[in-house]
């Protein structure tokens, strides 16, 4: 490796250490180590205490029960969550306190109260069962940012079905695909969702999913953009038409402490999605309890959650976590920079929102449109900024606390997992100590470790496969409809331990510095993407053999996808191909899943077994050193792959 000088700086800048700011210990929940000691000391004993603050309708008679790898927590005991998200705070002084404060793209506003919400997760629970929904049954929703996508969810959890939340961005293929796995019968959706001054035709991507499926029998559509939709009769009703004729009251389920809430699908390393399955009593006490001291929550924040609810953070910490503690939350439906790149500021201002909670990659895609956007508006109301999603540059980091917290919000940066739940390492706002570009500790009652393949703890700022040594209240039950599954991926490479599939090394103060994705997962823009999955959808095409798809550095994404393509024997290259490829991909998975660069070639490099190396390919194309090649059966190869290489991008095509 080269080292320049300003590799050095860089090195002397990442020792850099943020004390917890006196004005913000003062005032914070969490104030020293204790917490964390005790936890450490009694992990159970912790999750019990902070489980209590919950409503139960029958207490738990265990709080753990643990039998390698299916963990049950709260046994015995029965709770609802949208009585937890909602009733409970009916009975307080919060009855009539703001729950959701919600902005549309173009600039509508709603507030609704937890009385009013709860009115709505009513009606819309009656809805559900009208349609015949049940316990256990899994309901589909695939909506826009509006309030009415966490009214769905908070209504399935009020009658004990199970939601499985679709990101408005998957095509017609990903939704079939999922309501197949699911077995969903009834699916929720709206007419159109609104983003960059365009609509999204989320009704016509389900008309296309559920062609020719018999599978889902009821489409609830609500209205958000007013445009014209067929309806199937039969099949498709208006929201608010069922709405306006449904019971006002629906008494919560009780339900187990162990049974499902959720489904929420994420990539994997082979080409299906896992169904990523999460309790109700286990997973509300791990969203509940790291919200509260990771945000520092107060009953006058305004707290922002900018992911959209389709992926996890948006499920645990837009919806759960916060509404378990009664806070109120901000959301936005459409674009950050829609119409000018300073929307967000202007709604922090606005709104007086406290806290933020983003991602890297939105972070630089700032940094990069300029600091002039954020100076325009006055950020002061803010206290606390969080990102999750992906490692952070320190130089993000640091503009972040500057620009944005104006140099005197503590940052704290999550790491977490839709498998995990809830964020298991992460600094406490008014008790860590921060640098920038380390997710700092683990969560109190939480176990992570940096081991080698053997499982072995690995010395001091060397790297390792981080996993995560007990077991956490919001972990996942298992894989949808496959518990071999779940055991392989996640309990099987180093025995006895939770599998994160990342790369980490602890320093000499035993902060975690996370390194990124370890497998054939790639993470554009904060989003999870399978390289099995897009290699499929690329060699599902007519014209395409066999694909291999990689990552490399982009200065916003974090990571952007590059392919490259064999075409079938007979097949002409042309210039438009890379632009046919892409719309595949598209119309097969979504937009997040197009590769930026998609190279067609004669062949692509594989290892004696036949498997395509992808880890070397990745390295070289993001000039890495490629490091441990003894996996390679052939050490030759990576000389291969460099020739390789050479030729392909030699021979540049269109894209
Ligand atoms: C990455 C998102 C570094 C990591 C909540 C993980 C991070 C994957 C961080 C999970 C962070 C998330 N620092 N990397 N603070 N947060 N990651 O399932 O690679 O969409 O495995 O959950 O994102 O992505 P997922």
């Amino acid at each position: 490796m080269v080292v320049s000088s300003a590799t050095i700086d860089n090195l002397l800048r990442e020792r850099e250490q943020y004390p917890v700011p006196d004005v913000f210990r003062e005032h914070a929940l969490v104030r020293d180590d204790r917490l964390w000691e005790g936890a450490e000391r009694d992990p159970e004993g912790f999750w019990a205490a902070e489980a209590e603050k919950l409503h139960w309708i029958k207490h738990w008679d265990k709080v753990l029960e643990w039998n390698l790898p299916f963990a049950k927590w709260f046994v015995g005991g029965r709770l609802n969550v949208s009585e937890n998200c909602l009733d409970r705070h009916l009975r307080s002084p919060r009855r009539n306190k703001v729950a959701i404060q919600w902005e549309g793209e173009p600039g509508e506003r709603r507030s609704l109260t937890y009385h009013q919400l709860w009115r709505e997760v009513n009606r819309f629970a009656n809805v559900l069962k009208g349609l015949g929904v049940r316990r256990g049954d899994r309901v589909t929703i695939y909506m826009p940012m509006v309030p009415e996508l966490p009214i769905a969810m908070l209504a399935c959890s009020r009658i004990g079905a199970i939601h499985s939340v679709i990101f408005g961005g998957f095509s017609a293929q990903s939704i079939k695909d999922r309501v197949e796995d699911a077995d969903s019968h009834v699916l929720v959706t709206a007419d159109a969702g609104i983003r960059r001054g365009n609509l999204i035709p989320l009704k016509q991507t389900v008309d296309e999913a559920l062609s020719g499926s018999e599978i889902v029998q009821h489409v609830i559509v609500y209205r958000r953009a007013g445009i014209d939709v067929p309806m199937y009769p039969g099949r498709d009703r208006w929201w608010h038409e069922l709405a306006a004729v449904a019971d006002r009251t629906c008494d919560p389920e009780p339900m187990l402490a162990t049974d499902p809430l959720f489904i929420l699908y994420t990539s994997g390393t082979t080409g299906r999605p896992k169904g990523i399955q999460h309790s109700t009593g286990g997973y509300l006490v791990g969203v509940a309890t790291t919200s509260r001291y990771i945000f520092d929550l107060k009953d006058d924040d305004l707290f922002w959650c900018t992911a959209d609810i389709g992926w996890v953070t948006g499920h645990s910490y837009l919806v759960y976590g916060p509404l378990a503690n009664g806070a109120s939350v901000f959301m936005y439906e459409g674009a950050p920079d829609w119409p000018q790149p300073d929307r967000w500021w202007s709604m922090i201002e606005e709104n007086q929102i406290t806290i933020l909670y983003t991602a890297p990659t939105a972070i630089r895609a700032f940094m990069r449109s300029g600091e002039e956007f954020p100076k325009r508006h006055d950020l002061s109301s803010l206290r606390l900024l969080g990102t999750v999603g992906e490692p952070i540059n320190p130089e993000a980091w640091r503009w972040y606390h500057r620009t944005i917290g104006g140099g005197r919000c503590p940052i704290v940066d999550t790491w977490w997992q839709t498998e995990t739940g809830m964020i298991l390492i992460t600094p406490l706002p008014g008790s860590t100590m921060t640098k920038p570009g380390s997710a700092t500790r683990t969560f109190p009652g939480v176990s992570a470790e940096v081991v080698d393949e053997h499982g072995r703890p690995v010395p001091v700022n060397k790297g390792g496969y981080l996993v995560i040594t007990k077991p956490w209240p919001a972990m996942l039950q298992t894989i949808f409809k496959d518990p071999g599954r779940y055991n392989e991926v996640y309990w099987s490479k180093v025995p006895g331990t939770y599998f994160t599939g990342d790369g980490a090394r602890t320093d000499e103060d035993g902060y975690f510095w996370l390194m990124g994705r370890i497998d054939d997962v790639i993470n554009v823009a904060g989003h999870r993407i399978g390289t099995m999955e897009v290699e499929s959808a690329l060699v599902s095409h007519p014209k395409v053999a066999e694909a291999a798809v990689v990552g490399k550095p982009h200065p916003i994404k974090g990571q952007a996808l590059v392919a490259y393509v064999v075409l079938k024997t007979g097949v002409a290259r042309s210039s438009e191909l890379s632009k046919e490829l892409q719309r595949h991909v598209r119309a097969a998975i979504g937009a997040i899943a197009v590769p930026d660069d998609i190279f067609v070639t004669d062949k692509v490099p594989k290892t004696r077994s036949g498997k395509i190396m992808r880890r070397v390919i990745r390295a070289l194309v993001s000039g890495q050193d490629i490091g441990d090649t003894t996996t390679l059966e052939d050490a030759g190869a990576v000389e291969e792959v460099r020739r390789w290489l050479k030729e392909v991008e030699g021979d540049r095509p269109s894209a």
